[in-house]
Formats: structure tokens, sequence, C-alpha cells
């Protein structure tokens, strides 16, 4: 049997766009409703813990009320003929709920909170909102298990070595402006074809390029019709 190719997509905030969610830098964005570093910092959380609990608490409540789009579905489809794994930067959980199966979350998850003091005891919290004072069972506060400006990102190893293998590699709904996600790219294989899917300039340049300037929706469905002849 051969083996089949691997497809590496690295996905952000617009591909979740046409199921609801707001995009962090497009206007109307989150970012321009709130200041970024008082809601998704550590120096956030130390000055306004409350605040930012308030902050994810909606954020994962209204993940509750939103469904994955074609855009998630094609890509759970694509694992019939690749060998797919998703690298994003989004924490809600639209990949998985559309059906695909290897995901990393470099930034967390939206519907898992974590001790303040075991970064390992992560809980599954679903959709519910968390109490100021809701402790971990280790007796300390419980927080996002969110990656915030100022923190390291546990799984930019994982990804960069996933990207490394990567046959294709497809860049959808990220304005690349967040390193060390942004930087990802930059470990793929020479001359390995690059697909990039966003309705507005992203400011990458890389031999073997592909930009499909479209809506995520319209512009999996394009693709997936130029990966069939890929495969
Ligand atoms: P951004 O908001 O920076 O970029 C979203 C990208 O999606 C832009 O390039 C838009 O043009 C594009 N876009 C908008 N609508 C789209 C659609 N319907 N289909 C496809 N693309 C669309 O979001 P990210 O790059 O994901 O981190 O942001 C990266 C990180 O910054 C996030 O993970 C978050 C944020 O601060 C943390 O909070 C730690």
């Amino acid at each position: 049997m051969k083996s089949l190719k691997k497809i590496v997509a690295l996905t952000g905030a617009g591909i979740s766009a046409e199921s609801g969610i707001s995009t962090f830098r497009d206007s109307g964005g989150l970012w321009e409703q709130y200041d970024v570093m008082e809601v998704a910092s550590i120096d956030g959380w130390h000055k306004n813990p409350q605040l930012v609990q308030r902050f994810y608490n909606d954020r994962r409540k209204q993940l509750g009320e939103v469904e994955p789009n074609e855009a998630h579905r094609i890509f759970a489809e694509l694992e019939k003929n690749f060998d797919v794994t998703i690298v994003t930067q989004n924490v809600d959980n639209l990949h998985e709920r559309a059906g695909s199966t290897k995901i990393v979350h470099l930034h967390g998850e939206l519907t898992k909170v974590r001790s303040t003091i075991d970064p390992n005891l992560i809980i599954d919290v679903g959709y519910r909102t968390i109490e100021w004072g809701e402790k971990a069972p280790d007796g300390s506060q419980l927080r996002p298990h969110i990656v915030w400006f100022g923190e390291a990102v546990p799984l930019i190893e994982t990804a960069a070595a996933i990207v490394a293998e990567a046959d294709i590699l497809l860049i959808i709904g990220t304005s690349l402006n967040v390193y060390p996600a942004a930087g990802l790219v930059g470990y793929a294989k020479r001359n390995v074809p690059i697909y990039l899917i966003d309705p507005n300039e992203v400011a990458y340049k890389g031999s073997n390029l592909t930009i499909i300037r479209e809506k995520a929706t319209i512009g999996m469905n394009q693709l997936k019709k130029l990966l069939w002849n890929l495969n």
C-alpha cells in the first residue's frame, strides 16, 4: 500500500470566522474591543485575574453556541486521502468537532482549565463558567488552559518537527503576526508546495507558494480540488 502524503496545516482565527467567532486583528476583531495585554497576557492575569477569567468564560460560552463550518469539515474529509495534521493557534475545538483527528493546539484549549501550580493538572470543563475561587484538586486557583503573551509555548518543538515532515503545507486564516507560531513555516522542507488561504493580504513570501485570496470555506473547496490532483 502506498503511504499517504503528509499535509500539515497551520490554522488561525480566520478558519473559524465563518462559524461566528471573531478574529483578533481584523477590523471589529477582539483586540479592538479588549486590551490584549489585559486579558491575554500573564501580567494581565496577575493584575486582574477576575477580568481574565470573565473574558475566557465568555469565549467558552460562545464556543458552545457555534458550529464548525465547511472549511473545518473539508479538513476532516481530507483524512480519507492524506495524512493530515493540523497545527492550530485556535483555542476553539471546531477542528475536532468537525472530525479531524490529529490536532496540535499551540495556544491551548478553551474547554480546559488547569491548576496554577501544576501545569499538568488539566481539567476538561466543556463550555461551563468557572467561578472565581473555584479550585483545582491541588487547592490552587483554576486558570484557563491558554498560552498567554509572556509565556512559553510548550508545544512549539513538537509542532516544528511536524512541519519539517510535511509534503504539503497549508496556511489558513492566520495573519502570521504572533511568534513563535508564525516562524513554523520556516521549518518546512525546501520545495514543499505551500498553499495560503486568506481573503486579505498576508505578509508571507515563499517559493512554491500558491495564494488563494478567499474566505476559508470557498478557499478550502478550491484547494480540495487542487489537492486531489497532487494525490
Ligand atoms: P488574526 O486575527 O491575527 O488573523 C486572522 C486572519 O484571518 C487574518 O489574516 C484575516 O485576514 C483572516 N481571515 C478573516 N476572515 C477570514 C475567513 N473567513 N477565512 C479565512 N481567513 C480569514 O488571528 P491569528 O493569526 O489566528 O493568541 O492570531 C494569532 C494569535 O493572536 C491567536 O492565537 C491569539 C491572538 O492574540 C493568543 O491569544 C495567545
